[in-house]
């Protein structure tokens, strides 16, 4: 697990999961950008099965699993775990505290001892790049 992004504002909502591949000669590719996503790190080093935590106020882990990158609220809604560190099978991933699971492309939780789903957060490749949707606060999903 790595850690590449630290500090900066936090703004806009967070929203859907699944990766989207932009064209960089889309202008509106690059307003989108511009207006509230953050760097993560370059396409090539999230490897398949692995995951990379944006470290901030609400801190994102993006993962990258059967060839698709999803971005969830990092901290598990149990207690204070980080699900970056967890174990990732298919698009699901395992807390490594006390193992509930959560599906990287809902946020929804599998069972107990976590109750709540986590929070899903838009994900985009431009130009190589990864850019993850900024949270707009720390909070629970609905
Ligand atoms: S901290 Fe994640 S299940 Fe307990």
């Amino acid at each position: 697990m790595k850690h590449l992004y630290s500090g900066g504002e936090w703004t806009a909502p967070g929203s859907a999961a699944a990766s989207q591949m932009l064209d960089p000669l889309d202008a509106s590719a690059l307003d989108m950008v511009e207006a509230g996503m953050i760097p993560v790190c370059e396409l090539g080093a999230i490897p398949d099965g692995e995951a990379v935590r944006v470290d901030g106020p609400v801190p994102i882990a993006v993962f990258k699993a059967d060839g698709e990158l999803y971005a969830i609220d990092d901290t598990c809604t149990h207690q204070d775990a980080s699900l970056a560190d967890g174990w990732l099978e298919g698009c699901v991933v395992e807390c490594p505290l006390h193992a509930s699971c959560f599906d990287l492309r809902t946020g929804q939780v599998s069972g107990p001892p976590a109750k709540r789903p986590v929070r899903t957060h838009r994900v985009v490749v431009l130009d190589g790049m990864v850019y993850v949707q900024q949270p707009q606060s720390a909070g629970q999903a609905a």
